[in-house]
C-alpha cells in the first residue's frame, strides 16, 4: 500500500503500547522507537517503525522531514470547561487575599457570575471564544478534548452551551466529546430549592440525549453544591438514559466521591485531591479512570492529589488541563504535564500514558485514538525536543513544531494551518 504522506527523520518515536486503562507500574512503559518514520493513508496511520520506507513511496507521496523532532501522540485533554463567557481576574485577587473558593460561589460569584455572563452572551460571542481557545490548545499539541456545559444552567443556556461546542467541533480540526454538567451549581432561581433543580436537571437530560447534544454527565459533587446523594441521584437517571457518567470528585472535601464513582462506573473521577485511602483502594480494582488536573491545584494553591499513591496502589490515572475561568484559566497543556512532574512527582513515560490512551480511554475513544499505531487515526505532535524527559523538565515554553489531526498539518512550524 502506498502513503499520502511519510514523515521521517524522526529523532525519538514515544507511544503508549499497553491495552487501556494502563495502571500502575504499567504506567512507565512506553515504546520508543530512534531514527522513526510514520506513514499515513487517508487521515490514518498505515505503518512506523524504523526500517525502510521505501515500499509506500509513490509519485504522489509527500515525504515530510521531521528533522529529528521527537514525535508523540496527540495529546488529548480529557477535562474542559471550554465554552464560557468572560474571565474572573476580578476574583484572583480575592484568591490571593485568602478567600476560600466556595465562599465566592455561595455569595453568588465564582462559577455563578460566570454562568450571569454566557447567559448574556451570543451564540457567536461564546463560539468566537470557545474556538480561540481551541487555537491555543492545539498550538500546545492537543489534538482531542472533552468540554463541559455548567455555565448556563437552565435549559436554554445550557443547550446554546453545548451547540455552540458542536459548531466548534464541527469547523475546527480538534475532535470535541462533549459533556453535559447543568449539575455544576443550583443557579439562583433554585438558590432554596435544590430538588427542584436536580428535577429540574433530570428534564432536561431527556432534551440534550434526544438531540444528541452530549455523551457523558458531570456532577460538581462538594461541600454545598452536590451532595453523594444528589450526585447518585442525578447520574443513576443518566445512566437509564444511556449516558455515561463522571464526576468532579474530592476537589475540595473529602466526600467520598471517588468511591460513589465506583460504586457508578463512572469512566473518570476528576480531581481527587482530598481522596480518602479507602477510596484509592476501591478505584484501584476498578476501571474507573482517575482524571488529575494538576493546574487547578496550581491556581488554587492547594495540595494536589496523591498521584504516587495512587499508581502504587495500581490505579489508572490520565492527567487534564481543567481550562475554566475561575480554578484554572489557562489552555498551555504542555504546563499542565510540567505539573505532573514536578508535583504530582509522575515521570515523563508516565505523564505520556496520562495524556494520550488513558484519556483516550475514559473518553471511549482509545480504538482510533491515543497511540502512535496501525490503523489509528493519524493525530500527531512533532516537538522540537530530543527526548521526552526534555519536554516535561523544559517549562513554560511551547515544544510543539507541528501538530497533525486526521494525517493533515493544522499546525506547522509553530503557525496554526489556515483552512483553504
Ligand atoms: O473543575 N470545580 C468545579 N468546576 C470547575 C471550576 C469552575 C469555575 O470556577 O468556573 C473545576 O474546577
Ligand atoms: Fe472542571
Amino acid at each position: 500500500m502506498k502513503a499520502n504522506l511519510v514523515i521521517i527523520n524522526i529523532g525519538v518515536l514515544y507511544t503508549p503500547i499497553i491495552k487501556p486503562p494502563i495502571r500502575g507500574k504499567d504506567m512507565s512503559h512506553i515504546l520508543e522507537v530512534e531514527n522513526a518514520f510514520i506513514a499515513i493513508k487517508d487521515g490514518k496511520i498505515i505503518d512506523f517503525g524504523n526500517q525502510d520506507y521505501a515500499k509506500y513511496i509513490s509519485t504522489e507521496t509527500e515525504i515530510f522531514d521531521a528533522k529529528h523532532c521527537i514525535a508523540i501522540p496527540g495529546l488529548i485533554d480529557s477535562h474542559t470547561h471550554l465554552v464560557h463567557a468572560g474571565s474572573r481576574e476580578d476574583e484572583y485577587a480575592k484568591l490571593r487575599a485568602g478567600v476560600p473558593y466556595l465562599d465566592i460561589l455561595k455569595s453568588g460569584g465564582g462559577i455563578l457570575g460566570t454562568v450571569n455572563k454566557t447567559r448574556e452572551a451570543s451564540f457567536e460571542d461564546l463560539y468566537k471564544k470557545g474556538y480561540n481557545s481551541l487555537n491555543e490548545m492545539m498550538l500546545y499539541g492537543v489534538t482531542t478534548i472533552e468540554a463541559k456545559s455548567g455555565y448556563g444552567l437552565d435549559l436554554l443556556n445550557e443547550v446554546k452551551q453545548l451547540e455552540v461546542a458542536k459548531k466548534i467541533n464541527e469547523t475546527h480540526p480538534v475532535f470535541i466529546k462533549s459533556t453535559y454538567m447543568g449539575a455544576h451549581a443550583a443557579p439562583k432561581e433554585y438558590k432554596d430549592n435544590k430538588p427542584g433543580y436536580i428535577n429540574q436537571i433530570i428534564e432536561d437530560m431527556k432534551y440534550i440525549k434526544n438531540h444528541h447534544l452530549a455523551d457523558a454527565v458531570d456532577v460538581f459533587c462538594e461541600t454545598g453544591v452536590f451532595s453523594i446523594e444528589d450526585t447518585r441521584k442525578i447520574l443513576k437517571e443518566a445512566q437509564q438514559l444511556d449516558f455515561s457518567v463522571k464526576l468532579h470528585a474530592d476537589e475540595i472535601d473529602s466526600l467520598g466521591g471517588a468511591g460513589l464513582g465506583v460504586e457508578l462506573q463512572a469512566t473518570s473521577v476528576d480531581h481527587l485531591m482530598a481522596i480518602s485511602d479507602e477510596d484509592i483502594k476501591k478505584l484501584s480494582k476498578s476501571n474507573t479512570v482517575a482524571n488529575l488536573l494538576p493546574g487547578t491545584s496550581f491556581y488554587l494553591n492547594k495540595g494536589y492529589a496523591p498521584a504516587r499513591k495512587m499508581i502504587d496502589a495500581n490505579c489508572a490515572l490520565s492527567i487534564a488541563g481543567d481550562y475554566n475561568p475561575g480554578s484554572c484559566p489557562t489552555e498551555n497543556f504542555q504546563f499542565i504535564m510540567h505539573l505532573a512532574s514536578n508535583e504530582l512527582k509522575m515521570n515523563p513515560k508516565e505523564i505520556l500514558n496520562a495524556t494520550t490512551i488513558n484519556p483516550a480511554y475514559h473518553l471511549g475513544l482509545s480504538e482510533s485514538k491515543g497511540t502512535i499505531d496501525i490503523g489509528k487515526d493519524a493525530d500527531i505532535v512533532l516537538m522540537d525536543a530530543s527526548n521526552l524527559n526534555y519536554l516535561v523538565y523544559h517549562f513554560g515554553v511551547n515544544h510543539t513544531k507541528h501538530v497533525l489531526i486526521n494525517g493533515k498539518f493544522v499546525v506547522f512550524n509553530r503557525q496554526i494551518v489556515r483552512k483553504k
